[in-house]
This record gives C-alpha cells, sequence and structure tokens, in this order.
C-alpha cells in the first residue's frame, strides 16, 4: 500500500476524457503571476490532471463550486492540502472546524459561530471603524508607505487579536505562523520547508495563546470557552477552535486588505468612484477585491468515492486542487472579469468558499476591510504606486510582498 503513497497521497491513474498537463501550479513564477496560468487552466476544460503530482485541478467556476459545495462526495477531512491525512501523519494536529466533516464539523461550527456572530462583530465594529482612521491619519502623515507593512499587516494584527482576547499580541508570529498554514497546503517544496524552519519558535507561541489563562475574560476567545462549561466542549477543542481562528484569521484579511489597496491604485478611476460614497461603496469594493485578487488561492478535496464531475469518472482518494482564484475569473460566470469593477455583482464569488466549510470569519473579515476602505476614501485624494508591488509567493495565498505607495 505504501508504495501507492506519491507526494503525500494516493497514486491515481489519469480518468479518461481529462487533459494531461504537465506544469507545477506551485512554480513560484505562476505562484506571483497566476493570471496566464488561471486562464490555460480553465482553457483546459472543468478538470485537468497533473502528473508529477497526481492530482486532479479545477479552474472554472461550474466545476470548482460544484466539489467545494458537496462536502459528502468531497471530503475536508482528508485534508484540505495535498497530504491525505488517511495515509500520511499531518504536520500539526488537524483543525477541528476545516479539516472535519459532518456531523463532527457540524458539532463544532455552531460554537464558533455563535462566537463569531452578526452581534459580536457589530459590537466589535466600532473599534475597527476608530483604529482604522487612527491608523489611515498616521500613514496620510508620512506621504509615502510600505503599504503592507503599514496598512495591510497593521491593521488586522491590531485589531483581530484583541477582538480573540489575545493579552499580548506578537505581530511578527501570527502572520508567519498563517503563512506556514497556508504554505502547507501545498508540496513539500523548498517554500514550504523555509516557513516550516520557524516552527520551533512560533507552534509553541500559538498554542500558548489559546490557553484560556491567557485570554481576556471578554473576547471572541472567552466566548469559545464558555461552550466548555455548558459541557458542549472539552477544553482541548476549545483550545483548537482558537488556534483555528489564529490560523485562518489574520493572513487572510492582510492579503485581502493588501489586494483591495493594490487594485485602487491600480484602477484609480475605481478609487474616485469608491470617494463619491464612501460609506456605500467600501463594502463593495472590498468584495469586488476579493474576487479579484482571491486571498486564498486554492484549497483541495478529496473524493470519498468513486463519482463523477462534468462527466469525468473521478476515483476514490483522489486529490482535487479547486483553484477558487481561476473560477473568480470565470467569464461564464462574471462578465469581464480581468476587469476591476467596484459596482459589479459579485455574487457567488469563492473567495469565501460555500457551503458547510465557508468562511465562519466571513462578517469579521468584511468588517475589517470596509473599515479600512471607508477610512481611506474618507481621508485620502489619489493613491499611486510609489515603486513597484512585489508579490510574495507561497502555495496557496496570494500576498503582497512589498507595496509602496503615494498616498495625496
Ligand atoms: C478576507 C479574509 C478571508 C478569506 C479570503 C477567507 C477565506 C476562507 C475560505 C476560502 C474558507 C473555506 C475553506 C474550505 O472550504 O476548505 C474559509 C474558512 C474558514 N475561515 Fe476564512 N477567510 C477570511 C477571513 C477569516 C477570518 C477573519 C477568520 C476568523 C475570524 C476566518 C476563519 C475561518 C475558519 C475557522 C474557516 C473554516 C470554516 C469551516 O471549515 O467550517 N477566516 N475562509
Amino acid at each position: 500500500m505504501e508504495a501507492q503513497l506519491v507526494h503525500q497521497h494516493k497514486s491515481i491513474t489519469p480518468p479518461k476524457g481529462v487533459e494531461v498537463w504537465d506544469i507545477d501550479p506551485y512554480d513560484e513564477a505562476i505562484l506571483t503571476n497566476p493570471i496566464p496560468f488561471f486562464a490555460e487552466l480553465r482553457a483546459k476544460g472543468g478538470l485537468a490532471y497533473i502528473p508529477r503530482y497526481e492530482i486532479l485541478i479545477s479552474g472554472r467556476y461550474e466545476e470548482t463550486r460544484e466539489i467545494f459545495y458537496d462536502h459528502a462526495r468531497f471530503l475536508s477531512s482528508r485534508g484540505v492540502g495535498m497530504a491525505d491525512f488517511k495515509l500520511e501523519a499531518p504536520w500539526r494536529p488537524p483543525s477541528i472546524v476545516l479539516e472535519v466533516d459532518p456531523p463532527e464539523h457540524t458539532h463544532n461550527r455552531r460554537v464558533i459561530m455563535r462566537a463569531l456572530s452578526p452581534s459580536v462583530v457589530r459590537k466589535l465594529e466600532q473599534d475597527f471603524v476608530e483604529d482604522a482612521q487612527r491608523l489611515v491619519d498616521e500613514v496620510l502623515a508620512q506621504g509615502e508607505i510600505e503599504a503592507v507593512a503599514a496598512i495591510a499587516e497593521a491593521f488586522p494584527t491590531r485589531v483581530f487579536p484583541r477582538a480573540v482576547g489575545i493579552k499580548q499580541p506578537d505581530a511578527r508570529k501570527l502572520v508567519d505562523y498563517g503563512a506556514m498554514v497556508f504554505n502547507a497546503i501545498g508540496p513539500d517544496n523548498p517554500l514550504r520547508q523555509r516557513i516550516m524552519a520557524k516552527a520551533p519558535d512560533i507552534v509553541p507561541w500559538i498554542n500558548e495563546q489559546c490557553d484560556r489563562a491567557q485570554l481576556t475574560e471578554d473576547g471572541i476567545g472567552a466566548t469559545i470557552y464558555a461552550a466548555t462549561d455548558t459541557g458542549e466542549i472539552g477544553e482541548a477543542e476549545a483550545g483548537m477552535l482558537i488556534r483555528s481562528l489564529l490560523s485562518a484569521g489574520v493572513d487572510t484579511t492582510v492579503s485581502g486588505i493588501g489586494s483591495a489597496l493594490w487594485c485602487l491604485a491600480q484602477y484609480p478611476e475605481q478609487f474616485q468612484q469608491l470617494r463619491a460614497d464612501p460609506a456605500k461603496r467600501a463594502g463593495p469594493a472590498f468584495e469586488e477585491a476579493l474576487r479579484f485578487c482571491t486571498p486564498v488561492q486554492a484549497f483541495f478535496r478529496t473524493a470519498a468515492d468513486t463519482t463523477t464531475v462534468g462527466g469525468v469518472e473521478i476515483e476514490e482518494g483522489t486529490k482535487i486542487l479547486c483553484v477558487l482564484g481561476a473560477a473568480n475569473r470565470d467569464a461564464q460566470k462574471f462578465a469581464n472579469p480581468d476587469e476591476f469593477m467596484i459596482d459589479r455583482d459579485t455574487r457567488g464569488h469563492l473567495a469565501l468558499g460555500v457551503g458547510v466549510h465557508s468562511c465562519v470569519g466571513q462578517i469579521i473579515a468584511r468588517a475589517e476591510g470596509r473599515a479600512i476602505l471607508q477610512a481611506l476614501a474618507e481621508r485620502v485624494s489619489s493613491i499611486e504606486f510609489a515603486g513597484d508591488p512585489v508579490w510574495r509567493p507561497n502555495n496557496s495565498m496570494r500576498a503582497l510582498d512589498t507595496l509602496p505607495l503615494k498616498l495625496r
């Protein structure tokens, strides 16, 4: 059985009717400039087969949504990365929300949803708005900034750990932990190995922050621990749910906000459109940036049994790389998909997932994005590049490394 294991998952034969595509989706040139790759992927059909990893890959909207939505046919419990947890030990204990299936998923997700409900976020929103206004005033005083550090990383690492109840946040460790989690989705390549080398420094610190004693008594973390008092979950599970928030709640919003800034600098007329009505348009502008840049570019699913998608027979154990970034630019779903238009109908985009695993932190993510874009649009008359933006390669996250901007 072990001889059949390739790239931490089961070896499969290419299904009939799919193109064999000799490409490495984890090539750093593709990760930092994925748009031509997305177009080629969609042109291959609903699915293609990548021999070097023995995986299927989907990038058209219809098939990607079908696979992502159907949690019964396409499992998360066998890992949302390339490794099949049924066959290979995962690098850390699997998430008890992202990497489990119903009914276990339903039970745990209920606890986390309560802690991130609209009423909880409404209370946090005032803090987000005030912090965003302060931050934009600070950066405006500097004129030229490196916006990844000054805004995209600064804002979520200020407001989010505070909302969770982390007493002594370490922004660098939080961002690096996210980089670890999202690089781990891919193969064991140099990108993954480089960031994993930091694990001994970061993982114990993250685990420590998830302890009840380390958290304030009025944050999201405390609400999750309250579920242990009624016996709904155990202490260990509560800690694991908080770890999920720290895994998924920092780099994603850093990427979303960084991408939104990049979009507004790249499309100045769209920024002017946003400035015409910041309160109303900040939300739609952030949503369009999520569609356009898609922070989490791709996640895997594993076929639970033999099944078919778009007429292609898929064998049990097949790993399928669902490229959300490509699906979000499918012209069959979004007209002129390569145009950034803040007034477009973005409904149905897959940047926050779909189905039972859809982003449980989406209300908070949107509140953060809205707060920062509204504060910018109310205070800044123009956003221009002050140098070339540089994208940071990551096995599943589309994120900027540096973004020099001139704000007026
Ligand atoms: C713009 C920011 C964000 C993006 C683009 C994003 C994206 C996603 C996506 C695509 C999924 C689906 C994963 C899957 O189906 O396998 C997801 C799930 C999840 N997200 Fe987010 N996310 C963001 C912000 C956040 C925040 C702020 C939090 C925490 C407060 C969070 C916590 C989670 C958790 C715990 C899950 C797993 C949900 C489940 O499996 O039921 N995310 N996110």
